[in-house]
């Protein structure tokens, strides 16, 4: 079956896009989006040396916004730049290159190229074309789904996995003691070090009428947490009080998201983030999310220490597979 990529649609789309792109006035980001206001998701200094500072921003920022970015993250600025430099030139191949790395229809994987086959509700469709790849552990890793042009890819992205580690652990220590949890239980009890580091690159054309399409439609991610870098051009929004605001790029940054599981394990402390993605009228927009998760045979529910009987547990404990399985399916969890 031939699938149509969005970056071909995008090629012969020079003033209007097919109707199946047009939002409803309820999701059109120039509709729904607060101007002019200046308020921006937290940015928090991972490098502070005052570590009790650093669990209060991030238990701040996780409890209200579930969003937050961070800077002095250990990652060499120099390896995320080689991180987007290859996945760019990936899309940038002729269609029947990246063809070989398509997702075949009917796979049970995730991994692949390709673009969302399935309609949205209200038959609406996404303007993005995807890879997907898990990057961590090495058992993990199918690397048939791993590009071999350009040929740093791998290198690249290993080099990226690798610095990862610091930040996720960083991470996950402050949302536990922020808990009032050992700093290790947090890892724990979303697999310790077998968590998946899943890598997807979101390919977003250039859109004549970006201001009625949506890249990404709204959603919380259903991993523990994301972690995102994007390319210069903006188009990332989160929503909090109901109100969509745009996420202002900080250079060199690393962009949080808190996902479904942690806000599962906090017992509703921490919040998931309610996202989605603009696309630009001019420009190709790329971001790189890699969703750190549980072990999809791993079973996540609110932690044993953080529930008795004034606070019973909000959250059924299931697989991570059949967390995944009903949102995808849309059956209640
Ligand atoms: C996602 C996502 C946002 C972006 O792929 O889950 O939310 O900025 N992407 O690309
Ligand atoms: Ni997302």
């Amino acid at each position: 079956m031939e699938v149509e990529r969005v970056q071909e649609i995008a090629n012969f789309s020079k003033e209007t896009i097919p109707e199946e792109f047009i939002r409803t006035t309820y999701e059109q980001p120039a509709l729904t989006t607060v101007q002019g206001t200046v308020l921006e998701v937290p940015v928090i200094d991972l490098s502070d040396p005052d570590e009790e500072k650093v669990v209060r921003a991030i238990v701040d920022a996780s409890s209200n916004w579930g969003m937050f970015q961070v800077v002095n993250h250990g990652i060499p600025h120099e390896t995320v730049r080689k991180l987007k430099e290859v996945g760019k030139a990936f899309f940038e191949l002729p269609p029947q290159e990246k063809e070989a790395y398509a997702k075949s229809p009917g796979s049970q994987s995730i991994e692949g190229y390709g673009t969302k086959l399935q309609r949205e509700v209200e038959g609406k469709k996404a303007w993005v074309d995807h890879l997907f790849h898990k990057i961590w552990p090495p058992s993990e890793i199918n690397y048939q789904f791993w590009p071999k042009n350009p040929p740093s890819y791998r290198k690249n992205n290993e080099e990226y996995a690798k610095h990862m580690h610091g930040v996720v652990d960083k991470l996950f220590r402050c949302l536990s003691l922020g808990l009032g949890l050992e700093g290790n239980e947090m890892k724990e009890a979303m697999g310790g070090d077998n968590m998946v580091y899943l890598l997807k690159i979101n390919y977003y054309p250039q859109c004549p009428q970006a201001d009625l399409a949506l890249g990404v439609p709204a959603h919380t991610d259903m991993s523990a947490i994301t972690i995102l870098v994007p390319n210069d051009v903006q188009g990332l929004q989160a929503c909090k009080d109901d109100h969509w605001y745009d996420v202002e790029y900080i250079p060199n940054a690393l962009i949080v998201h808190i996902g479904d599981q942690i806000e599962i394990v906090s017992n509703g402390k921490y919040k998931s983030v309610l996202h989605r993605a603009k696309v630009n009228k001019e420009k190709t927009r790329i971001s790189w999310p890699v969703f750190v998760e549980p072990p999809s045979d791993l079973e996540v529910g609110p932690h044993p220490k953080l529930v008795n009987e004034a606070y019973p547990p909000k959250f059924k404990s299931k697989k991570y597979s059949q967390y995944c399985f009903c949102k995808l399916n849309k059956t209640p969890q």
